[in-house]
């Protein structure tokens, strides 16, 4: 058995030079054992010949919605719904804008519309027409879209060019393609409560007290559980994006509403994970009115509760998160034992390209054996990092 033994997957090949490399993906996808198809624009015709990939996969290929052979003919959402992954290699700069704005003039892009699976997105075309304005806005949207853009790779491109613009290797996208089927499933069984995002303190109906962050670490932990079998509850106040699939979601304003939905859920779960920044103070008295500016000169405040340290269920393991601007290690270690938590992640704000509003993150575990230092990296690798450390706290 490999990783891709049985699964469905889905080739698109569009009209690029490097289609031919496509003909040795699909070789190395079916020797793995996965049921290949193979859909084919109208360009891609113009490079390779469907019968070396129907040869290979022993599937009809499809190259048009209206062609009488294939099942497409038939339900042209059918491959898209069997679907466990679907690879554009090569991907044109005219099929990435075509996906990025879901026009479906090709079954490509129609697959890729009716389809839950992953997509993994290897563009190849000149290292110009890849840095231009518009190729670049279109790959954006695909990876606001969750999908996975491998490359392109720098290198001697048809032009003569040294440039990015070569398609990944096949060998490499393998990998990739392997690796998404690989995900461990250690978390399965597990249910998890993730807090993300600021809490809203309201001053009047008009103000507010509240900070700069964005949720993106929340949704990265939550997705990577979620991703890892985990069942999770996500209580989450304001954040700069809600665009979380697969997890229950739970809005709140305040701390303490945050608090009330996390106690009333707690016992359900065996972990929490508070990556939410939640404010250290409330307004003593909130005012029904808005207040006039004359009378604005001061606001007394009173400390919100300590959600963590309220917890007190033995059998739930915390982590809780240090963002501070100086002496982080000695803070996050005091955290560590006064909210009682089994991991504190930490990380220092002031850092250039890391922390608030950022995709990236620089953490350092703080944990009773000691401190794991991490260097920078995406807020999605870190989540997985902050689980492999987590997942030994839980029996
Ligand atoms: C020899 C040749 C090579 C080409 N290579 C590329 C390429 O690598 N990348 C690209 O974006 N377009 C390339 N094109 C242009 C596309 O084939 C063209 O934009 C086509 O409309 C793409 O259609 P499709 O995305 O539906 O396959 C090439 C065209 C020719 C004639």
């Amino acid at each position: 058995m490999t990783y891709l033994s049985n699964k469905n997957i889905v080739l698109c090949v569009t009209g690029s030079i490097a289609a031919y490399k496509s003909v040795y993906l699909a070789s190395l996808i079916v020797k793995e054992g996965a049921n290949l198809r193979v859909i084919m624009t109208e360009s891609a015709k113009e490079f390779v010949g469907e019968s070396s990939f129907s040869g290979i996969t022993h599937n009809e290929v499809i190259t048009g919605y209206y062609e009488g052979k294939t099942e497409l003919s038939i339900d042209h959402v059918s491959i898209a719904k069997e679907a466990d992954l679907i690879v554009v290699a090569p991907a044109t700069a005219n099929s990435i804008a075509k996906i990025a704005l879901g026009i479906s003039s090709e079954p490509i892009v129609g697959t890729i519309l009716a389809s839950k699976a992953p997509v993994i997105v290897a563009p190849a075309m000149d290292g110009d027409m890849f840095n231009s304005k518009q190729v670049q806005s279109n790959i954006k949207i695909l990876h606001d879209l969750d999908m996975i853009i491998s490359g392109p790779e720098k290198g001697r491109l048809a032009s003569g060019i040294n440039e990015y613009g070569r398609m990944t290797e096949p060998d490499k996208l393998l990998e990739e393609i392997n690796k998404i089927f690989s995900k461990k499933k250690d978390f399965e069984n597990i249910r998890a409560i993730v807090t993300a995002g600021a809490t809203i303190e309201s001053i009047d109906p008009v103000r507010f007290i509240s900070n700069w962050s964005s949720g993106k670490m929340g949704i990265a932990i939550a997705e990577a559980l979620r991703d890892r079998g985990a069942k999770v509850t996500f209580v989450h106040g304001r954040m700069d994006e809600n665009s979380i699939n697969g997890v229950k979601k739970i809005p709140v304003l305040s701390a303490i509403e945050m608090k009330d939905q996390i106690l009333k859920e707690i016992d359900n779960n065996d972990l929490i994970i508070m990556s939410a920044a939640v404010a250290d103070y409330r307004v003593k008295q909130k005012f029904e009115q808005k207040i006039k500016k004359e009378k604005l000169s001061s606001i007394d405040l009173e400390k919100n509760p300590d959600i963590l340290a309220e917890i007190d269920n033995k059998k739930i393991v915390k982590v809780g998160f240090a963002a501070e601007s100086e002496n982080l290690i000695e803070n996050a270690k005091k955290k560590l034992s006064s909210k009682d938590c089994n991991l504190i992640v930490a990380n220092d704000i002031t850092l250039e390209g890391s922390g608030f509003g950022s995709d990236n993150n620089k953490a350092t575990l703080v944990h009773k054996e000691g401190c794991d230092d991490l260097p920078l990296m995406k807020k999605s690798e870190l989540a997985h990092k902050i689980l492999d450390r987590t997942i030994e706290y839980i029996d």
